[in-house]
């Protein structure tokens, strides 16, 4: 792409074929980058949300087999067809919202069949609509419910992991990323460190669900591995700052889920860009803790909670998630050479993208050049 006042962008080679496009003053901003979703997923979890407004926690509700095992039960009984169909409407629908590149976890398959139907959708959903997906294996999501209360349970799904989900991803090539969630619950600092040092034998680049429910040493182990990104944050300490600061690992928010289980304690984003620390914003779109695609009502939620300003929430939610998936040299800002990736908005200043929240200004989105998304 080429950017710049009209006579400069006129000299380019391929203007003669271009079509001409007059956005009449409207806003265009870089394509989201979307660096953290879990978008193949069989159904909502409505009825947990129900269940935590009445006063379940979301922890409570998981240990009774619901939260990620309940969507595990409903993916495994799902068809391809019926995943596909869903996720393909979703990847409309954040194009619909300004995205142009969006992260896919799978994680609601825990066994071979099921991780592997997942990867293989990311793959295929690819090639078949136009918004870019960057696969990520999170096999570590949870321990399996038939692993679990049994002796080693942990330890044989862990086997399993390593021993026949990685290599099986590795050989098929359906992951660039690694994902573990380290948390209570979940699995260890050891078994994460474990877990992604031989992903990254494999070829597969670390990424960590950090620190959300409680403070493990997670970030610390992120930067240790020289993980991407470490996601969530909200319980870190002075110490985990610091680390992310002085490291490339970048830091990214997930304030959608502290909105929508009601919590009050959101990630310290203030402390984590004053201490250096590079800033990334994603929906985390999922059934049991973030049910959005919209980036801009993270905007709005960034700004108005985290107190990022629109500038800074943009350049998160943009370049540095961007970033964050080894994709900066072609994604994520409006310069000259990078993919012509972006978004129109109905608003007559960039902060009014954040300031209207729960409403979608997004006009139309490009991908690489052609318009993905149009309103009418
Ligand atoms: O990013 N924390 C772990 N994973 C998801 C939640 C998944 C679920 O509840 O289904 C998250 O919040
Ligand atoms: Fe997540």
């Amino acid at each position: 792409m080429s950017v710049g006042p009209a006579a400069k962008v006129e000299k380019h080679p391929s203007v003669r074929s271009a079509e001409r496009i007059d956005v009449g003053g409207r806003v265009i901003l870089p394509g989201f980058v979307d660096s953290h979703t879990h978008l193949i997923h069989a159904a909502s979890r409505a009825e947990e949300y129900e269940l935590r407004i009445e006063g379940a926690s979301y922890e409570e509700i998981a240990k009774r087999g619901g939260g990620i095992l309940n969507s595990v039960k409903k993916l495994r009984a799902a068809t391809e067809v019926q995943l596909k169909n869903r996720a393909l409407a979703a990847l409309q629908e954040f194009a619909s919202h300004g995205t142009t590149t969006v992260e896919a976890k799978s994680g609601y398959g825990l066994n071979v069949a099921g991780e592997l139907k997942i990867l293989r959708l990311h793959r295929d959903l690819s090639t078949e609509q136009p918004v870019e997906i960057v696969s990520t294996f999170l096999g570590a999501h949870v321990v399996a419910s038939e692993f679990r209360g049994k002796p080693d349970g942990t330890a044989r799904y862990i086997k399993v992991l390593l021993e026949q989900m990685l290599p099986e991803v590795a050989s098929e090539n359906l992951a660039e990323f690694c994902d573990v969630f380290c948390d209570r619950g979940a699995f260890t600092r050891e078994q994460s460190r474990k877990i992604l040092s031989e992903a990254k034998l494999h070829g597969l680049s670390p990424r960590l669900h950090a620190e959300q429910l409680s403070r493990t040493g997670a970030t610390q182990l992120a930067v240790e591995l020289g993980a991407a990104s470490c996601d969530h944050l909200e319980q870190v300490n002075d110490a985990d700052i610091q680390a992310l600061a002085k490291s490339n690992t970048v830091a990214t928010l997930l304030p959608g889920c502290d909105f929508h289980l009601g919590w009050k304690q959101y990630a310290p984003a203030r402390k984590l860009i004053e201490a250096g620390a590079i800033v990334a914003l994603a929906t985390d779109y999922n059934p049991g803790t973030s049910p959005t695609v919209s980036m801009p009502m993270i905007l709005s939620v960034a700004c108005t909670q985290l107190r990022l300003t629109p500038a800074e929430a943009i350049a998160a939610a943009t370049i540095n998630a961007a970033y964050s998936l080894n994709r900066a040299d072609r994604l994520g800002s409006l310069e000259n050479g990078k993919q012509a990736d972006f978004a129109v908005f109905e608003v007559d200043d960039y902060r009014e993208i954040p300031y209207y929240f729960g409403m979608n200004r997004c006009w139309m989105a490009v991908k690489h050049g052609e318009i993905i998304q149009i309103r009418d």
